[in-house]
């Protein structure tokens, strides 16, 4: 199944609830999850990948409480970049020992929490990071588990905002210069070396460069064993793409062989950290139209949401499909689909067929939205956060209500 959601007769419907019902009960614009497609999807993998490899959600692509909640439920371990992701991962009933913590710029503080924490392992992303750990650790009193993030400098076909294995991005340590660095960190009393990590980029729908990013971890791999210094995980990273329009994605039989391909029976744990692979097709944005307009002979179809609500479009040029929760058999006409948003980057689609009678009132499907949707959203324009819905057979439960007026200057001085 590539999405739960479908048409039955003409109505759009996610899971057995039809989508018309859930933007009449809870307005729009609202975020609508399936959830038995994000339990497919997590067991999918996990049964794929096998019980050695520990299955880390990446946190970043959808930090609804309720959804780390289910994903804890299930097993899975958690993918963290900040002190904010940690307390979600706890507060949703995460185990802190099925946590690694990423990201290049980790605060004293965030180092502190995690340690305390008991997280498995800190995925160090420089030699400074790595002094700094070693200091936070001989404060606690304790020996901080880490692996070297390490950059394989393979080009991974990703979107260049989001590849992450290049040389000349920010992400991780120079192969070249690991072997040294994993020296020094054996030698320390206060770090305990665990693994290696690495991670080239997202929405990668050729799995070769991760297949070659693992050869390389291994060589780094069999260069430490050499040298008396033995990994007990190599961390692969997430990264794994998903069909949002026509794209042939991976399937998880598919990841997993390239996995096991590059890195044989290496008998050695393995951890991944994928987030839009498990979460992306499970969710839609369902806006409301507005008003229809003509400038000149461009079609224009304002709806409610923007890009505040999901920013991909306007950041990356990224298609979505729209579907009207209604299906109509009229003519198709090429439309915009803008936000009300003041920025001519506050648009869905570009010159996108739907239907010409489409009117005020009716409502549209952004599919694909389950990952970097809300999780990148903000208030820009003083627009309050939108809902979020989980779906399950019949059931709609509303998981974050939509945010109040107040709630813009909740944490503002009042006027003095
Ligand atoms: N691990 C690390 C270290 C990462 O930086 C990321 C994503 C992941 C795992 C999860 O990647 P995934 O499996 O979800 O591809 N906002 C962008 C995506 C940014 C990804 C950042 N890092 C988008 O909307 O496409």
């Amino acid at each position: 199944m590539n999405t739960p959601f479908h048409y039955r007769g003409d109505q759009l419907y996610v899971e057995d609830l039809p989508l018309a019902e859930l933007a009449e009960r809870f307005a729009t614009p609202s975020y609508v999850y399936s959830e038995s497609y994000l339990r497919q999807r997590y067991q999918a993998f996990s049964h794929a990948l096998g019980p050695e490899t520990m299955l880390c959600y990446a946190v970043k692509a959808n930090s609804n409480l309720s959804i780390l909640h289910r994903l804890a439920t299930l097993g899975a371990g958690f993918d963290i970049v900040s002190g904010g992701e940690l307390a979600r991962v706890l507060r949703a009933g995460g185990d802190a020992a099925r946590v690694v913590f990423s990201g290049v710029g980790k605060s004293r503080d965030e180092l502190r929490r995690a340690l305390e924490a008991g997280i498995h392992c800190i995925n160090v992303e420089s030699p400074a990071e790595l002094a700094r750990i070693e200091q936070v650790a001989a404060e606690l009193g304790c020996r901080a588990p880490i692996a070297l993030r390490v950059n394989p400098d393979v080009e991974a076909g990703a979107h260049p905002y989001i590849a992450t294995g290049l040389r000349e991005t920010k992400f991780g340590i120079p192969m070249a210069e690991a072997p040294e660095l994993y020296a020094r960190a054996a030698r320390s009393p206060q770090l305990r070396v665990l693994g290696v990590a690495c991670h080239i980029g997202s929405q990668l729908l050729d799995l070769a460069p991760i297949g070659e990013a693992a050869q390389r971890v291994l060589r780094l791999y069999e260069t430490l064993v050499q040298r008396g210094i033995h990994l007990e995980h190599l961390d692969l990273g997430g990264g794994v793409g998903i069909r949002y329009r026509d794209e042939q994605a991976p399937t998880p039989a598919d990841y997993a062989a390239t996995l096991d391909a590059a890195l044989g029976g290496l008998p050695v744990r393995r951890v991944v950290e994928l987030g839009r692979a498990l979460v992306g097709n499970a969710g839609a944005l369902l806006t409301r139209v507005e008003y229809r307009k003509y400038n000149g002979s461009r079609a224009f179809c304002v709806v409610d949401a923007a890009m505040n609500d999901l920013l991909r479009p306007s950041l990356y040029g990224a298609w979505h499909e729209i579907w009207p929760l209604e299906r109509r058999s009229g003519p198709e006409e090429p439309m915009d689909v803008v936000g009300p948003v003041c920025e001519s980057g506050d648009f869905f689609a570009k010159a996108r067929p739907l239907p010409g009678d489409l009117r005020e009132g009716d409502v549209l499907a952004i599919l694909g939205a389950g990952a970097y949707g809300f999780a990148m959203s903000s208030q820009y324009n003083s627009r309050p956060r939108a809902a979020e819905i989980l779906v399950h057979g019949a059931e709609a439960r509303v998981i974050r209500r939509r945010e109040t007026l107040g709630e813009l200057w909740a944490a503002e001085e009042p006027c003095s």
